[in-house]
């Protein structure tokens, strides 16, 4: 799950390339600059939307996981 400010975005933890699990420890799935998720697998980079935009599966997409924010709090929908 990505939160920036009041928008949260869901994903499937699993990697479109192999479907490992995207992160080696929980919680760590952007790279430094936030800017992309990043696959610990094989090194897969995605826009926050979702998009593989480097690596074995350029082009596929995570899969989506419909969240909603209520208050403070995310919930799956
Ligand atoms: S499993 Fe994610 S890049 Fe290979």
């Amino acid at each position: 799950m990505l939160r920036r400010g009041d928008t949260v975005t869901g994903f499937v933890d699993s990697c479109p390339h192999a479907g490992w699990p995207l992160a080696p420890m929980d919680d760590r799935y952007l790279t430094r600059s936030g800017q992309h998720i990043l696959c610990a697998g094989h090194g897969a980079l995605f826009d926050l939307a979702g998009k593989c935009v480097a690596g074995p599966c350029l082009g596929d997409h995570l899969t989506a996981w419909p969240v909603v924010l209520e208050g403070d709090e995310v919930f799956t929908a």
